[in-house]
């Protein structure tokens, strides 16, 4: 039996993912096919902390060795040499040399470091955008129901940037600074051991201080971007109902929903911003009470001569590049922060599963021959509010059924139940004797056609429109199908005819001329079960009859299922279903309900 549809983990159980598992999906999944290029990015980070380590020291040879005509230590003497001349004033040239290309050397690393990691970070956050797409248009559309696509929408932008930006700034860095607080540690030691333990000393102080941050950043950073989505959610709404929205004057209205969730999302953000911004002046007051240290006890060394002013001047250079990796690794615990709660909302996607996907075996029905069977067939949108109740049905190939009844009794429900829009609670359908779950998707919905209430137009021409249902369909098959669903002549007229563009910035077209181009697209797409959802419904008089015309066309030699509250467009059917609160109420030809059901004889006189 098929899950019913609507209980996906993400209504049922909001937030109730593995957190934990969002780095690790990050390091383990996404980014494991860019395993080559990051490990190319740590080489080039490697270099770049040793040259960052060797800085200094031309500057104490210098210094100590030039200035103040220090021996060089043993090892070193080979530098004097390396020109002809004045050994003093060749070991300083030698060092100008050294320092020029150190950064050189630096620079190099530094420019293939970030090209890298821009590359790796933009890839990934390709692929986790194709990933998720993907994965919104395999989900059941129980899943739209209860989601606001402005909310997705900003999850598949604003989410991913983060994680992108995490990635291009943040990933290896943490691993490079960890390393190179080590080398700068052991360094001083070696220089100056009293000295090193003063640095040793504050930095675990400051990281501990981060950690109990990281939680407070995590919190204000979801808030924040809860409040940003609802904005992008809400103006979607606003501006997608315009029409709607200025037809009842309550422009202001939405301003003033804006309004909130905008001022919300300011509120937030400062938040989030305030306690993001105490990190840096923290760590500040830390550098410098250590730096204050260093120079008060570097003068009395100094002074005693127990210290050179080489050292001294590394040890500054040391201390103040020592506090930056710590100071990026806090900086990375709130990356790391807002990169997680990215992580947590794409991911709530991702595991959304009221997918419909094709079973293990799915067969291909190969040509349909258009028999349609329901048997205990239940449906809830959500539990336990059933919608369709043992509804049994057996439309035989080629018939013509009607089904009408009050609006809200199931209609419209029961007929996107065949293509399978949504998975059945209970029961099963079967086409041609199979049952439905166990057909492929794609060959099922190829071969079940729909007429809506309104057909929806996408942007692009007439003719694209038509073909949207076969998009490999050749002119004459699109004017042919336009042709027989009396939409051809009005075609003709608009001023581009066929390649005319319909939609944002292009023609609008009237109620009956839309319901056309539907029909069109259906008798493009040739398929054998036809389904007619109240298509005229919204139309007037006029329009109705040259749609019922081309409908009566369509519906030669097909399965087609008409739904309708008004019973007088039924009339010719083979048989009429009449559903009522999501039952079968009564079913039989126009005369036989009319004779013998009290209901149907009742909505007639409507
Ligand atoms: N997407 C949905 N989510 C939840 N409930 C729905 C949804 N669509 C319809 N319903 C409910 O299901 C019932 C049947 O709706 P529908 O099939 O559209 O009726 P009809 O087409 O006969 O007017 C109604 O009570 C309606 O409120
Ligand atoms: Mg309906």
């Amino acid at each position: 039996m098929s899950k019913s549809s609507g209980n996906d983990r993400s209504i049922l159980n909001p937030g109730g993912y593995e957190k934990s598992r969002g780095l690790r999906q990050l390091t383990t999944g996404w980014i494991k096919p860019y395993r080559g290029w990051l490990m190319g990015i740590l080489l080039s980070m490697l270099m770049e902390s040793l040259v960052s380590l060797a800085a200094p020291w031309p500057l104490k040879i210098v210094i100590d060795n030039v200035i103040n005509e220090h021996p060089l230590p043993q090892g070193l003497h080979w530098l004097r040499s390396l020109l002809p001349g004045d050994q003093f004033m060749n070991l300083a040239i030698v060092c100008g040399i050294l320092l020029v290309l150190l950064t050189a050397i630096g620079g190099l690393a530094s420019f293939i470091d970030n090209y890298l990691t821009e590359y790796v970070a933009q890839n990934l956050a390709k692929d986790l955008r194709r990933e998720i797409y993907h994965h919104l248009q395999s989900l059941s559309l129980a899943y739209y129901d209860t989601h606001q696509v402005g909310k997705l929408l900003s999850t598949l932008t604003t989410d991913v940037d983060t994680i992108q930006e995490f990635i291009s700034s943040t990933i290896l860095n943490l691993l490079v600074d960890l390393l190179t607080i080590l080398c700068m540690l052991g360094l001083m030691v070696y220089l100056k051991w009293d000295f090193a333990l003063i640095c040793a000393g504050m930095a675990p102080l400051l990281l501990l201080f981060m950690l109990r941050f990281k939680k407070e950043v995590k919190k204000a950073t979801r808030e924040l971007r809860m409040d940003q989505a609802e904005m992008i959610s809400v103006m979607q709404t606003g501006l997608e109902s315009i029409r709607t929205v200025n037809v009842f004057g309550r422009q202001e209205l939405e301003e003033d929903r804006l309004k909130r969730v905008n001022d919300d999302t300011v509120n937030a953000a400062l938040k989030a911003r305030k306690i993001k911004s105490i990190v840096s002046p923290v760590f500040a007051l830390g550098v410098s009470l250590c730096l204050a240290f260093v120079l008060w006890r570097g003068s009395i060394l100094i002074r005693a001569g127990l210290m050179t002013l080489g050292t001294l001047t590394v040890y500054l250079s040391y201390l103040n590049k020592f506090f930056s990796p710590v100071k990026d690794l806090a900086k990375m615990t709130v990356g790391i922060a807002q990169a997680t709660v990215a992580i947590e909302r794409v991911q709530q996607i991702l595991t959304a599963d009221s997918t419909i996907a094709d079973n293990p075996g799915a067969q291909d029905p190969g040509t349909m021959k258009g028999e349609i069977v329901f048997e205990h067939v239940f449906f809830s949108y959500i539990p336990d509010i059933p919608v369709l109740s043992d509804i049994n049905l057996c439309i035989a190939p080629r018939q013509h059924i009607g089904i009408c009844g009050p609006t809200g009794g199931g209609k419209s429900t029961l007929a996107s139940l065949i293509p399978r829009l949504y998975n059945l609670s209970s029961g099963q359908i079967r086409i041609d004797g199979i049952n439905i779950s166990d057909l492929k998707l794609a060959e099922l919905r190829k071969g079940i056609a729909f007429v809506l209430q309104d057909t929806m137009l996408f942007f692009g021409s007439v003719s694209e429109n038509i073909a949207y249902g076969r998009p490999n369909a050749t002119e004459e098959e699109i004017v042919q199908a336009a042709k027989q669903a009396n939409a051809d002549e009005f075609i003709r007229k608009l001023p581009k005819g066929y390649g005319s563009l319909i939609g944002e910035r292009g023609i609008t077209l009237s109620g009956g001329e839309r319901q056309r181009i539907g029909l069109a697209r259906v008798f493009l797409r040739n398929s054998p079960i036809v389904i007619l959802d109240e298509p005229t419904a919204s139309l007037d008089s006029g329009s109705e009859k040259l749609l019922t015309e081309a409908m009566e066309r369509l519906m030669k030699d097909r399965t087609v299922i008409t739904i309708s509250h008004k019973i007088n467009t039924l009339i010719h059917c083979d048989k009429i279903i009449l559903l009522k609160d999501g039952m079968v109420a009564g079913e039989g030809t126009h005369q036989r309900l009319m004779a013998e059901n009290p209901f149907y004889a009742a909505l007639n006189q409507n």
